[in-house]
């Protein structure tokens, strides 16, 4: 006899049970298509890189694909031992995942069991809390100030309960970032046994003399896990390939938790040609980071509120009218991303996206402050 739903001893339908914690953690909803625009639209809503693979990294790609039907290793070693050598790092120093939000579930696996406390600025990288609450863990919000890491209050907030502060420098999504005396002074005050994420997905687009490098703020801190990305800067965001380097026994804990073979043969041979031509694709990060002041300095111009961004987006505290200002951006085929309440983060695009950006602030009025 077939049933559709299974019955428990007492005759009651019943499914296993999900984890509790689940219930805390919303499920995915796709996006909802935005109105139809009349020309072209263009992706602004994920800071994603606008440039297409280079010629050679897609030849690699193109490579790599005639062998799929092998296996890659467990972990991707060579890809481990080359940005071992591009990081002046031991390879025992590096963990891989499948993006970096990947390590972040090993972090959460290896590290955080039901109860302990993990700080973190409030609004910043949406996977946080997800992270946080999919361990049992208990999220600990600390607001933003301004826009900015209010490293005092987060400082404060650590209790003998927290294991873990996420910290994402420059912060998604306000684009902002606090510098290396004030990042450092912040982690000489957290205790050895909270671990430190810092996150880097931005890094590449920091340009300031007083910009941190976790691959060097670790070395000296066994209680730090620097995490980067291939998605941003490198442009692999389909691929899907993170690391994080940290002191060997965090690195050895996140590896035992990591997906096995959960970085892809294309994507380990992408990631290995991208660190080989890095310094063309630097050229287009300089290019997005040019775009980005361009963007800034004309939006201000037309009276918008614009955050000065150290990353390859731009945040506008557009307040409750957030949804309705993306609203008119997308209809112009320019699909943004509103933080209802709160504010637009606008990624940079292509010149071209740009420019209609720009075009199109002119014509939507700027909410008053
Ligand atoms: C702050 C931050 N960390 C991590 C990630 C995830 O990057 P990945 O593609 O490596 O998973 C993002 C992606 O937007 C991000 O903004």
């Amino acid at each position: 006899m077939s049933t559709t739903s299974a019955t428990s001893t007492t005759g009651v339908p019943s499914t296993p049970a999900p984890r509790a914690v689940l219930a805390g953690i919303p499920a995915y909803v796709p996006k909802p298509p935005a109105p139809p625009a009349e020309g072209p639209s263009h992706r602004l809503f994920l800071n994603e890189n606008p440039y297409p693979p280079l010629p050679s990294v897609r030849k690699t790609i193109a490579q790599a694909a005639a062998q799929t039907n092998y296996y890659p290793t467990i972990h991707p070693e060579r890809l481990t031992d080359a940005l071992a050598r591009r990081l002046d790092v031991p390879p025992e120093h590096l963990v891989t995942g499948p993006g970096s939000v990947g390590i972040y579930q090993q972090i959460g696996q290896a590290l955080l069991e039901p109860g302990d406390e993990v700080v973190y600025a409030w609004p910043s990288f949406e996977a946080y809390p997800i992270v946080a609450r999919m361990a049992g863990a208990v999220p600990v919000e600390v607001p933003l100030v301004d826009g900015v890491h209010d490293l005092d209050a987060m400082a404060s907030a650590i209790t003998p309960r927290t294991k873990a502060v996420f910290l994402c420098e420059p912060n998604n999504p306000t684009g902002t970032a606090v510098g290396t005396a004030e990042l450092e002074r912040f982690l000489d005050r957290v205790p050895g046994d909270v671990l430190i994420v810092l996150d880097e997905a931005y890094f590449e687009f920091y340009r300031s003399p007083n910009a941190p490098d976790g691959a060097e703020l670790y070395r000296d801190r066994p209680n730090l896990v620097t995490l980067r990305t291939f998605s941003k800067a490198y442009g692999l965001a389909g691929l899907r390939v993170g690391y994080g380097v940290a002191q060997p026994a965090i690195a050895e804990a996140l590896r035992k938790c990591a997906v096995p073979c959960g970085v892809g043969r294309l994507a380990e041979e992408a990631a290995l040609t991208a660190l080989r031509v890095e310094a063309e694709l630097f050229e287009r990060v300089e290019r997005i980071v040019a775009e980005r002041e361009r963007m800034r300095e004309a939006l201000l111009g037309l009276g918008w509120e614009v955050l000065p961004s150290a990353t390859n987006f731009l945040w506008l505290p557009t307040g409750e009218a957030s949804e309705s200002v993306a609203q008119e951006w997308e209809r112009r085929g320019l699909l943004v991303r509103a933080f209802p309440g709160s504010g637009l983060r606008v990624t940079v695009g292509s010149p071209e996206a740009n420019d209609l950006l720009i075009t199109a602030a002119k014509e939507i009025s700027p909410p008053a402050r």
